[in-house]
Parts: C-alpha cells; sequence; structure tokens
C-alpha cells in the first residue's frame, strides 16, 4: 500500500502525500505547486477557466485528454502526466496553439485564455482522423464577453502547420515513466483526518466497502468515478466526505466487453471512451452524446456514474432504459445482475446497499428491424442539463409496431418508463389517430414537476411532440430539423 500518489508534472516525477481526501487539483496546482496560469471561474465544471491536460498510457501510445481541474480529486492523479498552460511554451519560444491564439487574435482575457489554449492543445494531439471540430472542442470553454470566431480560426491554423513540440519529441521516455508508474499497488492517501483510496482490484474494493458498511453516514464511504457529480457536493456543498473510495485504480473495471448480442460497458469507462461503441449500437443517437457536458466533462465523467447518481435529468438512463440494458452489481463474493428498470425506486432510492458497487451495464444490440432514438431538450445546445429527455426503442415492421419501449428524463422523480402510452401503442396500427391518443396517455400517465429548467406544462407538451416527432420520422420519413439546424 502506498501513501503517495505519483505523477508527472510536466516532466518532473511528484509525489504527494499527507493532503485532504477531498483536495482538487486545481486547488492543489495553484496553492501548493504555484502553477496559477490555471485558472478557478466557476468551481463546478462548467467553464474550462480550469482545464488542464491529462496524459495517460493507453493501447501502447500516450493519450491526451482536457479535462477540468476543479472537479478532480489530487489522487485521481495517480499515474498520469499533467501538462498546464505553463509546460506548452518551450524556452521563450511559445507553443504552436498559443502562437495560433495570438496570430489569429484569439486571446482574450486571463480567466478563459488559458482554458481556451489548453482545450486546443489536447484537441492538437489527438490523431487528425479521431479529432473532433473546433466548437465541439471548445463546447466546454465559456466566454461570455467576447466571440469564439478568432478562436476557432486560430484551430484552423493549429490543423493547418502542425509539427512535433517538445513533449512528443520525449514521448517514448514519457510513456515508459508513466508505465513504470503503473505497478498495481493500491493508494490510501490522507492528512490523518480523511482519507483518499484507489484499490487496485475489484476484490479489494469489494472487501473494503464490506468492511466499510454500518458506518454512520459520515464514515459511509463515497465511491468516485470521474467525480464531476461527487465534485460539486465537495465544491458547493462543502460536503466532507471520509473516505473517498477511487474506481480509476482497477483495470477491469475500464473495460469494454464485446459479444455478439450485447456490450459491457466497465464502471470506469468515461463517456469520451464509450462514445464510439455507442454510436456503433445506436447510429442515431450520435447527437446527445455529444451534448452530455463539454469535452472536459465526458472525458472524466462516466456512463455508470450517471446511472448510479439516481438523477432524475441523467441522460444516459433513458436512454440505456430504452435500449433494454441491464447492471452488474458486486456485495463482497455476491454478484447479481438486474434490469436498469428495477434499479430506481424513487427520488434519490436506488436499488443498490451501502457497500454494494455496480461493475457495469450491459446494453443488448438492436436486433434487425428495431431503431433506438433520443432526444435531449435543453435551453442551450452545449453543456447543458436536459429539460425532458426522451428515448425511444421501437420494433415498427412498417404497418404495426410490434414493440416499443418509452423511457424520459425530466419528467417524475426518477427516470422513467411511459409503460401505460407503450401498452397503447403495442401491437397497433402506427397511425395519427394512434399517435393522438398515445399523447392523451402520456398526458395522463407522467407528472413531471416545474423548476428553474421548465414548467411541468412545457415538459409535457415537449414529450407530446416528440412523440409526433417519432411518428413524423418513422411513419411520414420526413424531416423534423431545417436543414442547416446544427442540432439533431
Ligand atoms: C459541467 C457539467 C455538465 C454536465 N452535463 C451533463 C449532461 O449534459 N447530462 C448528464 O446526464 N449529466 C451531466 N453532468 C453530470 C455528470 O457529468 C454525469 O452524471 C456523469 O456521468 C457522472 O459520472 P462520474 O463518473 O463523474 O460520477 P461521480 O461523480 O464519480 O459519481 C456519481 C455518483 O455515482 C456513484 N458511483 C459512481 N460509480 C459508481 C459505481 N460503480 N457503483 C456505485 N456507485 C457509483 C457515486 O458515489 C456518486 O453518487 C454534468 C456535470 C457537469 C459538472
Ligand atoms: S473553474 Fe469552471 S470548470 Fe473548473
Ligand atoms: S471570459 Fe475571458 S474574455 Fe470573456
Amino acid at each position: 500500500m502506498r501513501d503517495a500518489v505519483r505523477f508527472m508534472l510536466g516532466d518532473e516525477l511528484v509525489r504527494v502525500s499527507g493532503i485532504s481526501a477531498s483536495l482538487s487539483v486545481l486547488d492543489w496546482l495553484r496553492g501548493t505547486a504555484r502553477l496559477t496560469g490555471t485558472k478557478e471561474g466557476c468551481n463546478e465544471g462548467d467553464c474550462g477557466a480550469c482545464t488542464i491536460v491529462l496524459v495517460r498510457p493507453r493501447h501502447g501510445r500516450l493519450d491526451y485528454r482536457a479535462v477540468n481541474a476543479c472537479t478532480l480529486l489530487v489522487g485521481m492523479l495517480d499515474g498520469a502526466q499533467v501538462l498546464t498552460v505553463e509546460h506548452l511554451a518551450d524556452g521563450a519560444r511559445l507553443h504552436m496553439v498559443q502562437q495560433a491564439m495570438v496570430d489569429a487574435h484569439g486571446s482574450q482575457c486571463g480567466f478563459c485564455t488559458p482554458g481556451f489554449v489548453m482545450s486546443l492543445y489536447a484537441r492538437a494531439k489527438q490523431p487528425k482522423s479521431e479529432r473532433v471540430d473546433a466548437a465541439e472542442a471548445l463546447a466546454g470553454n465559456l466566454c461570455r464577453c467576447t466571440g469564439y470566431a478568432p478562436i476557432i480560426r486560430a484551430a484552423a491554423m493549429i490543423d493547418a502547420h502542425e509539427a512535433p513540440d517538445q513533449w512528443d519529441r520525449r514521448s517514448k521516455e514519457t510513456l515508459a515513466r508513466l508505465e513504470a508508474l503503473h505497478d498495481g499497488t493500491t493508494l490510501c492517501l490522507g492528512d490523518g483526518d480523511t482519507c483518499f483510496m484507489a484499490p487496485a482490484s475489484e476484490d479489494e474494493l469489494a472487501h473494503l466497502l464490506v468492511q466499510h458498511a454500518g458506518g454512520k453516514d459520515a464514515g459511509r464511504p463515497t465511491l468516485v468515478a470521474g467525480n464531476t457529480d461527487v465534485g460539486l457536493w465537495i465544491n458547493k456543498k462543502l460536503m466532507r466526505l471520509d473516505p473517498i473510495f477511487w474506481l480509476g485504480g482497477i483495470d477491469s473495471l475500464k473495460q469494454i466487453a464485446e459479444s455478439n448480442d450485447h456490450i459491457e460497458i466497465g464502471a470506469g469507462v468515461t463517456y469520451s471512451e464509450a462514445q464510439a461503441k455507442l454510436v456503433g449500437l445506436f447510429p442515431e443517437t450520435g447527437a446527445l452524446i455529444t451534448r452530455i457536458g463539454g469535452v472536459q466533462v465526458r472525458n472524466s465523467g462516466t456512463v455508470v456514474g450517471n446511472i448510479a447518481n439516481g438523477s432524475p435529468i441523467g441522460d444516459m438512463s433513458p436512454l440505456l432504459l430504452a435500449a433494454g440494458a441491464s447492471l452488474g452489481l458486486r456485495r463482497g463474493e455476491h454478484r447479481r445482475k438486474l434490469a436498469l428498470d428495477e434499479f430506481f425506486l424513487s427520488y434519490g432510492v436506488q436499488d443498490r446497499a451501502p457497500d454494494e458497487f455496480i461493475t457495469h451495464v450491459s446494453v443488448p444490440r438492436l436486433k434487425p428491424g428495431a431503431v433506438l432514438k433520443a432526444w435531449k431538450i435543453s435551453k442551450r445546445a452545449d453543456q447543458d442539463i436536459s429539460c425532458v429527455m426522451m428515448a425511444v426503442w421501437l420494433d415498427y415492421d412498417g404497418a404495426r409496431i410490434n414493440d416499443i419501449r418509452l423511457a424520459f428524463g425530466g419528467m417524475a422523480g426518477v427516470v422513467c418508463r411511459a409503460r401505460a402510452c407503450e401498452a397503447r401503442l403495442r401491437g397497433g396500427p402506427w397511425t395519427r389517430q394512434t399517435l393522438a391518443a398515445a399523447q392523451a396517455q402520456l398526458r395522463e400517465e407522467l407528472q413531471p414537476i416545474s423548476d428553474m429548467r421548465a414548467s411541468a406544462g412545457y415538459r409535457l407538451d415537449v414529450a407530446c411532440n416528440l412523440l409526433e416527432r417519432l411518428y413524423i420520422e418513422t411513419v411520414e420519413r420526413a424531416p423534423t430539423r431545417l436543414p442547416d439546424a446544427s442540432l439533431a
């Protein structure tokens, strides 16, 4: 067992011990390492001012990812290289990304600019074939004063004039140094008052959870995967969490396993890692995943974390409910499988014991003839939480609906299926008449609340309109968006 987190800060190997379990990387960088180029804007993952780049070995090469330092705990740096805006220039020479920002007049105020630079840098480090467009890469970086156009022009300049930088020239050496840090030991970091543990295996996590079972609320372990939800409890609700068990040290939870009829997404798999597989399974839902947070959130947040938090407005749960997914859970040596349908019991309550954890979510492939569609309605296109999210799995033969699953977020205290509406649609012809009856049923069945995101009436109207959209797309086969609309 190790009591120090080890990572590379730029080129320097750093060991940190004796810190609070919930110390954020942002506070450590600014307060201890005195690297103040990384800024604090919102301290809740929204603005991107704190964007840094984490580098980890992946499939034999270095993988560069933009992440928000404010929702990252120092223990989560274990085994990574951290690059901040201070690490880009090579001596007195600006990095090509910085130079492009200067040349394109993209440099703005001191709060947002370092974050923009780091997001562009992470994008430039992706192989060209995998590079997302600049607008998508910058969706997690907010500026409310000036404009994005010069920054997008800077991204185009970078694409046109790329050349290896100092870190590329050292990549072999860095890869070897990072791989050497991955020694399968468990990390136990703390200041005598709080404790952050990164178990090295599922067995160890299972054992630790059972050992801590029965603790009072204050002493109950908090599981952390990407910390994009839990980080806000720490930063905004000022919750004291002790102990924290981080899943990121467990290789077996970071796998995506595939078989003929389903894929299994491990509890440590981020949105970014799962995205290609999910889009491959459900091609019509691709736009949804790119609208979950910004790139920084998707590089940290996990698919399973989105289910486990039980949020009624989470986006993955309706999608996976409609898909007919199930969960793998483990408590001590006991493993069980649970239909996702049965996991959400009531607001804030899920069918999971305090000493139990989710190992994976199992997602069935589509059977021939079936389709899965999902639509997210939110006030802003990028980096916003859903007012209403509807996902539908449909087996329609051109005349009759053979089977249907309709799942909603934002329409009740939990994500839910509209079962009575499904029953009305199942087995019948798919006509305007059936649509009207199904919409009336939806209005009876769903009881959304009014809150700052939307009123109950608006939510019901949206749900009914989305059902009509389904009808138009599947029966009339007419477009439901203006040709130049950027949202799917
Ligand atoms: C700026 C921002 C934008 C966001 N945008 C969206 C959005 O558009 N749509 C959306 O749905 N969500 C959004 N989120 C919420 C969040 O990113 C997701 O819910 C994410 O999937 C959570 O995953 P995580 O790995 O970060 O979970 P964590 O924060 O690590 O954990 C979340 C919860 O799950 C529990 N948990 C985690 N793993 C397990 C496990 N294996 N077994 C049991 N319990 C577990 C934790 O104890 C905690 O209660 C956003 C968050 C931020 C900060
Ligand atoms: S400070 Fe705003 S995302 Fe971290
Ligand atoms: S926030 Fe920096 S210029 Fe707008």
